[in-house]
């Protein structure tokens, strides 16, 4: 999939001036409007909203600390929805600088946190508002200081090139529209010898005509 991105990141062709598979400035917002509007509500509780646990009965079955669940407030680890967890896939040293794509309210940028320690960076940015409003909250309730979060589209990371060691994301990338031109901005911002490490869920079923070619079925 592809955005046929402008300068601002906007498609500017018209749909019959698209390649197969890329979207027109008004179909990207469609499609970001139906996914913030799922992800809005879900900043306060992710409870009853997925098919996969959520919350800290995720965390548990994702095997995240026990004692890093146990620290974290209701409030916060309420609306973790993610779909597996970025830290089994690799240790992150002390002094780390991360970013983390679709962060939500923040309980893997807290995670990072704990682990990149007071000489590591951790960065996340997403898509909506209230999520990112949680995240903040949920920084200060730790009272962490080298650590923010941005709302913007994934596809225009705004960080510099070579800034971080590692990038995660959980349950993110399906989300999002641009995967080419997300992928390529994670390379930029990537140190040399730098890693991703994600977790996100595929679709095996074939979609019906009908459910494949809604813009809104993007955030189901
Ligand atoms: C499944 S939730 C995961 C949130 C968080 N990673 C967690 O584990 O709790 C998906 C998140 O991705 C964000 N998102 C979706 N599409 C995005 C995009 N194109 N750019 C940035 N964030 C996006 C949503 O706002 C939502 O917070």
């Amino acid at each position: 999939m592809g955005c046929q991105a402008g300068d601002d990141g906007a498609t500017v062709a018209t749909r019959d001036q698209l390649l197969p598979g890329a979207f027109t400035a008004d179909e990207l917002s469609q499609i970001r409007n139906a996914v913030r509007a799922r992800y809005s509500d879900t900043a306060r509780s992710a409870e009853g909203k997925f098919k996969y646990p959520t919350g800290r009965d995720g965390a548990r079955a994702l095997n995240y600390d026990q004692r890093v669940i146990a620290r974290m407030p209701d409030a916060l680890i309420q609306s973790f929805c993610g779909v597996g967890n970025p830290f089994s896939l690799g240790e992150i040293e002390a002094g780390s600088a991360v970013l983390d794509i679709g962060c939500g309210s923040g309980f893997d940028l807290i995670v990072a946190s704990g682990v990149v320690g007071s000489a590591g960076k951790v960065c996340g940015i997403d898509l909506t508002g209230e999520m990112i409003q949680q995240a903040r909250k949920n920084f200060q309730f730790f009272g962490i200081t080298n650590i923010e979060a941005i709302q913007v589209s994934s596809e225009t990371i705004p960080y510099n090139d070579k800034t971080f060691d590692v990038v995660i994301s959980n349950g993110v990338i399906n989300l999002s529209p641009c995967k080419r031109e997300l992928f390529r901005d994670i390379y930029r911002v990537l140190k040399p010898g730098g890693r991703m490490q994600f977790a996100d869920i595929i679709n095996e079923d074939k979609q019906s005509a009908v459910v494949g070619g809604e813009l809104a079925s993007w955030a189901q």
